[in-house]
């Protein structure tokens, strides 16, 4: 993982304290401990789910090296904000890009304002290469360090990449429209009747602390991963603007709801909506009722890490990540869905909420 490799060549020393959301994917913070620094829990705002930057900036101690603005969702941190506090309290700046490959903030993409940013291209990603990433990195010599970190790694052998293509071809396959409408979305809602979900599942890694570092992580991408992601290179902005509309479609569109909070868009950011999250108060009757109504609906798989018991030692307050964690619902935004079936999620969501 780009940040395990990052915190190598960075060289902070032990005990350093590196400040970021509550609210992202758990390897991150257990990277970190793993590696011996502290994981600084920051709340998020409510409706970004974008880390507080006026709570980072107090949680500033000496003890302080780094801070992780994480892009959550495809929508870009405020990085002259970021960038503000680093300068004045001499910090690094990591980018978590891993959800937000090709968004900007004022028209320059995330990745490119901090001192290393890491990306992650595994199979759910907008951006893929059926496994694997990319950093970027300001200063060529901790680029050196990284370039060098990596020089014994090994690309996937064969079998793996014909099992990623195999995997992908079938993710495609089960994703078309008329195939998943007719075969995979009935299975789908009978196992949701029981409470089960095998897709979100088969993707769910278990929230357990990091105890090595995993042999997939000393891996080097092969030259036909390199392919798929140079060939979705060109399709890469047609494919954000349209998620970034259909986003903004539907927040606009259900802004008001009874019991719904609606994701905002900070000016200045061009969210790319690798998903769209809501929050209400009974989740479960919402996203059963959208369930009867044809509307698929996921909660994700980001935690609110100061709430895990594998973070104890690291416990703090951060309650709007907490009801975020509990509340949220993520509501289809990807880029095959034209304005006739936003309609149709909008008109579900309000005949489920606004009759209560
Ligand atoms: C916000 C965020 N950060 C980091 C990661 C880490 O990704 P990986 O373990 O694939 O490097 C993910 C994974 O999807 C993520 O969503």
């Amino acid at each position: 993982m780009g940040l395990s490799l990052a915190l190598s060549a960075l060289g902070l020393e032990k005990g350093a304290e590196i400040l970021l959301p509550s609210l992202t994917f758990f390897s991150i913070p257990a990277m970190i401990a793993y590696m011996g620094f502290v994981p600084v829990f920051i709340d998020i705002e409510p409706t970004t789910y974008l880390l507080d930057l006026d709570q980072a900036e107090r949680r500033i101690t000496p003890k302080t090296r780094a801070i992780i603005p994480t892009h959550l969702y495809g929508q870009p941190v405020n990085m002259d904000h970021v960038l503000d506090i680093a300068d004045r309290h001499g910090l690094i700046v990591i980018e978590d890009c891993a959800q937000s490959c090709g968004a900007r903030f004022k028209g320059k993409r995330t990745g490119s304002f901090g001192d290393i940013g890491y990306f992650t291209f595994g199979p759910t990603k907008p951006f893929t290469t059926l496994g694997g990433g990319m950093i970027t990195c300001k200063d060529p010599k901790v680029a050196e360090k990284i370039r060098a970190a990596m020089h014994d790694f090994t690309p996937l052998g064969r079998v793996d990449v014909l099992k990623a293509a195999v995997k992908g071809a079938a993710m495609k396959m089960a994703t078309n429209r008329s195939l998943f409408g007719s075969f995979l979305w009935p299975a789908l809602r009978v196992f949701r009747v029981f409470g089960k979900d095998p897709i979100e599942e088969s993707f769910r890694e278990p929230v357990k602390p990091i105890t090595g570092i995993p042999a997939h992580y000393f891996r080097r991408l092969t030259s036909v991963q390199s392919d798929v992601g140079a060939s979705q290179l060109q399709r890469i902005d047609r494919l954000s603007a349209i998620r970034h509309r259909n986003g903004k479609y539907l927040a606009e569109r259900l802004l008001g709801t009874h019991d719904l909070i609606v994701p905002t868009v900070n000016e200045d950011a061009e969210h790319i909506f690798t998903s769209f999250v809501v929050q209400t108060s009974d989740r479960q009757y919402l996203s059963r009722e959208l369930l009867r109504m044809g509307v698929d609906t996921a909660t994700g798989y980001m935690s609110a890490c100061s709430d895990l018991e594998m973070f104890r030692d690291y416990r703090t307050e951060c309650p709007n990540a907490s009801l975020a964690i509990a509340n949220m619902l993520h509501l289809p935004v990807y880029h095959t869905l034209g304005i006739k079936e936003l309609e149709y999620i909008v008109s579900s969501v309000k005949k489920a909420l606004d009759v209560t």
